[in-house]
């Protein structure tokens, strides 16, 4: 079987300039480019999606829709940040995956890691639960472990954008080697 390199689509579904998901984004980016891959960024900030609404698609998807989409479909891997807004998944990251998944479902057997830090205790443990539901509705798979939770957020990264607890770093080394790992063997069995 010849070696082929698999793509990565990062995704922070945070809006906000300073967002710490958008920084735990850029770590994972990080270590996943120490792998045989190539890896792009859908930003939902510049992607400005409209508020779902079935009925702007009468006249075809909006162009950013399109986009997206497009995006998915060429990804291998996603790699999703998600921050927790009352104990769920954020609006923007929800809104996305609705747009995306309409009609057609370019994540359909994918592979996903997904992590995520809130400023809170639980680290976004209750927006992860959900966001792994939402995926597996769309045929997507993810690794049952390690599930990365960044907690305290506001101290949770070093000025360099790497960690503070070496411990997460190490997860997320784990997580994205498994994630890889998998996406390879179902792209071979492909
Ligand atoms: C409307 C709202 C609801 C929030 N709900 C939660 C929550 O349920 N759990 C939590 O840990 N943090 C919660 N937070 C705090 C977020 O974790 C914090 O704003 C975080 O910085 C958002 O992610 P970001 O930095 O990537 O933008 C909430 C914040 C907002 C604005």
């Amino acid at each position: 079987m010849a070696n082929q390199t698999l793509h990565i689509l990062a995704l922070a579904g945070s809006l906000r300039t300073d967002s710490y998901n958008r920084k735990a984004l850029q770590f994972a980016k990080r270590v996943a480019s120490e792998f045989d891959v190539t890896i792009s960024e859908a930003d939902l900030k510049t992607l400005a999606l409209p508020v779902f609404n079935e009925d702007l698609r009468a006249d075809g998807f909006p162009e950013q829709v399109v986009k997206l989409k497009q995006e998915i479909e060429s990804a291998d891997i996603l790699l999703i940040a998600t921050p927790e807004y009352n104990h769920s998944i954020p609006g923007p990251l929800k809104n996305a995956i609705d747009w995306a998944s309409d009609k057609t479902n370019p994540f359909s057997g994918k592979v996903a890691a997904i992590f995520g830090a809130s400023t809170g205790i639980f680290g976004t443990l209750r927006s992860q639960l959900q966001l792994r539901q939402v995926l597996a509705s769309l045929n997507v798979e993810l690794l049952p472990q390690p599930q990365v939770y960044i907690r305290s957020a506001e101290e949770a990264f070093l000025p360099d954008g790497s960690p503070a607890d070496p411990k997460i770093g190490k997860q997320l080394r784990v997580l994205i080697d498994g994630t890889i790992k998998l996406a390879k063997l179902k792209k071979e069995k492909r």
